[in-house]
């Protein structure tokens, strides 16, 4: 089956790559020439884990093509994919389909065969009915369908996500739409992968609420590690003995430093956004929004703290470990750490930072800290080191060396990745988030 996938950032080029690897023939399609030109010489756009193994395998078996024509793209594909981004509008924090819009406009100007049009970006509620007026509005003569197909894979994890999904939602409105998007996702049918399949408005809000509800938990235990420094309980305990419980489930239940990335930011205020057009509030979500937000800058008075308050940090040297929103990816996006350097910054601190693959992307970001060549670099003759991003290579640290490069022994973990007693016994001032 050929299938278009019009959009090469991240969703749209690791489902390109993966479609292409279950056996169909997949052209990713995209207006950015120098991204086209990159991905023909085997230069990926992102950082992520075996993408470039598998773009490459894939183009050489002749499976996966890439290219900046629309019209030559989507010719005989039966399934044409829609992954151009969604961000917030600014303003008001709704998504902005612009180019969502365009791109039904274009194939529906170019269409030369019966498809099925798939929204896989992240879309409000809706806009597949507004994909569908556009393109009966265009005149074609073929036969469409507008199916809803959102993505659930995580950054870092994206290829394993893409082929072996909890589930994948599908919201059609008719069987045309149903049959084609069963042959798309034949292969891991044949896993047994559950597929749902829902009306095009549910499955759309299928999205929002799953990502919604993943920041809220994230959110509640962020709230719950507060509460455990104040009453001397261990957050990674709660998390474990609420976690159990199979109605709970022990994923994203870590605490830190809240959560950032491409998606949940923006997701939960579209979301919110939708509530307040159809006004039937959602206040859990405005309250996590809320708390999130918060949670990033009160992170960095906590480094601010450590290294002996805000009267006392003029001038002192602070070693940052970690800038990416998580581990494994190079985006920045509404990444904690650039609340974390501000709030030292703004309290006169020195901040020096090192992050395996973020440091190109975080420049820009925050202009006044310096990126450092490896962690050891950053940390020495600094007042503190703060673990913002929980990196392998952080938890693979040669400690004694830390110790006597750093001009004090503290450190504040944002991520709990040591332990408390062995750092403790090793000398360090040792901080970190909802453990005694
Ligand atoms: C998220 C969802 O997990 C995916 O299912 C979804 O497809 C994706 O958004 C999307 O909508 O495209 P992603 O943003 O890549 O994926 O990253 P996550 O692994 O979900 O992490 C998001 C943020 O939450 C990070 O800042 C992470 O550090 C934080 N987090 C996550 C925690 O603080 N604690 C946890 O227990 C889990």
């Amino acid at each position: 089956m050929k299938i278009a996938m019009v959009g090469s950032g991240y969703v749209g080029l690791v489902s390109g790559a993966c479609f292409a690897d279950f056996g169909h023939e997949v052209v990713c399609i995209d207006k950015d020439q120098s991204k086209i030109d990159r991905l023909h010489e085997g230069v990926m756009p992102i950082f992520e884990p075996g993408l470039a193994e598998l773009v490459e395998s894939n183009v050489k078996a002749g499976r996966l093509t890439f290219t900046t024509e629309l019209k030559e793209g989507i010719a005989g594909a039966q399934a044409i994919f829609i992954a151009v981004g969604t961000p917030s509008r600014r303003g008001d924090g709704h998504a902005d389909l612009t180019y969502v819009y365009a791109v039904a406009e274009e194939v529906g100007q170019n269409l030369s065969n019966d498809a099925v049009v798939v929204t896989k970006s992240t879309v409000p509620v809706g806009t597949g009915d507004e994909v569908e007026r556009i393109l009966s509005a265009s005149g074609t003569s073929h036969r469409v369908a507008v199916v809803s197909n959102p993505e659930f894979l995580r950054e870092g994890a994206a290829i394993n996500d893409f082929k072996r999904p909890d589930r994948i939602v599908i919201g059609a409105e008719d069987d045309f739409g149903r049959e084609v998007m069963r042959e798309v996702y034949r292969p891991l049918f044949l896993n047994e992968s559950p597929i749902l399949f829902v009306n095009r408005r549910t499955s759309e809000l299928i999205k929002y609420a799953a990502n919604a509800f993943l920041a809220t938990k994230i959110t509640f235990i962020n709230e719950m590690a507060d509460l455990c420094e104040k009453v001397g309980a261990n957050v990674q305990d709660v998390s474990r003995g609420i976690g159990m419980d199979n109605r709970i489930g022990a994923k994203f239940l870590h605490a830190g430093p809240g959560y950032g990335g491409s998606c949940f930011p923006k997701d939960t205020l579209a979301l919110l956004k939708t509530a307040e057009d159809y006004d039937s509030p959602t206040r859990i979500i405005e309250a996590v929004v809320k708390v999130n937000d918060g949670r990033k800058r009160a992170m960095g008075r906590k480094v601010v703290d450590a290294i002996g308050g805000q009267d006392n940090a003029r001038g002192k040297k602070v070693a940052l470990l970690g800038l990416t929103f998580k581990p494994d990816t190079d985006d920045m996006r509404d990444s904690p750490s650039i609340a974390v350097a501000q709030a030292l910054v703004d309290c006169g601190v020195e901040v020096v930072a090192y992050d395996p693959e973020g440091m190109e992307l975080a420049k820009p970001l925050m202009p006044e800290v310096t990126m450092a060549s490896d962690p050891y670099d950053a940390i020495e003759g600094a007042d503190a080191v703060a673990i913002v991003t929980e990196w392998d290579a952080f938890r693979a640290l040669d400690l004694n060396r830390v110790k006597s490069l750093l001009n004090a022994p503290v450190v504040v973990d944002l991520r709990n990745i040591y332990r408390a007693d062995d750092m403790r016994a090793m000398g360090f001032t040792y901080e970190s988030v909802g453990r005694p």
